[in-house]
């Protein structure tokens, strides 16, 4: 069956989405061979209180796609508003990320990184065809928070909390 005619264009649809406030995460896991992985990605979101599940997605055309579809364990590290050069670092196609980065092994041996707000350890469990992504749903095993400020992702730009929102 043809899709009828779209009323908007990518650009448009791009552009409106940017609308949609984030935090930004990096998506860590150990590959097979004890190589270390990460991307930055904004797609996460929170799906289920009981049991506890996350979702995100990954363009089909990742270069990490088959290693992140097939490990046991991947880590969502949310970083903090001093981590931007981290964000980019791991948006970019630098062959080792980790060299300058610091980091701990948690589940499965998927990197935790330093200085983050917070940090989600995953059982990857659940996979979904998405268009363009892969939809990936976790089950958390463990998560840690600090009290730093999130870095915020917003009409294209990186952006900072305005305010504590604890104090309004
Ligand atoms: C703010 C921001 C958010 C991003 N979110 C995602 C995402 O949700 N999913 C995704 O697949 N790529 C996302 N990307 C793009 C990847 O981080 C980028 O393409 C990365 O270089 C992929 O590396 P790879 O080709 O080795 O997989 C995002 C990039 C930025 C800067």
């Amino acid at each position: 069956m043809n899709s009828p005619a779209l009323a908007f264009d990518a650009t448009t649809f791009r552009r409106t989405l940017g609308m949609f406030a984030t935090g930004i995460t990096v998506i860590t896991a150990r590959n097979r061979d004890g190589s270390l992985i990460g991307l930055t990605v904004n797609s996460f979101n929170s799906v289920s209180l009981d049991p506890p599940l996350i979702i995100w997605s990954l363009a089909n055309t990742s270069s990490v796609r088959e290693a992140l579809e097939t490990c046991e364990y991947y880590a969502v590290n949310v970083l903090a508003r001093d981590q931007m050069e981290i964000s980019n670092l791991f948006a970019s196609k630098t062959a080792d990320r980790f060299k300058d980065v610091e980091w701990e092994p948690g589940l499965g041996g998927a990197p935790v990184l330093a200085g983050c707000c917070a940090v989600f350890e995953v059982r990857n469990t659940l996979r979904y065809p998405g268009g363009d992504h892969v939809i990936f749903v976790g089950e958390v095993e463990r998560c840690d928070r600090s009290e730093r400020e999130p870095l915020i992702f917003f009409n294209g730009r990186y952006a900072s909390l305005a305010g504590n929102p604890a104090s309004a």
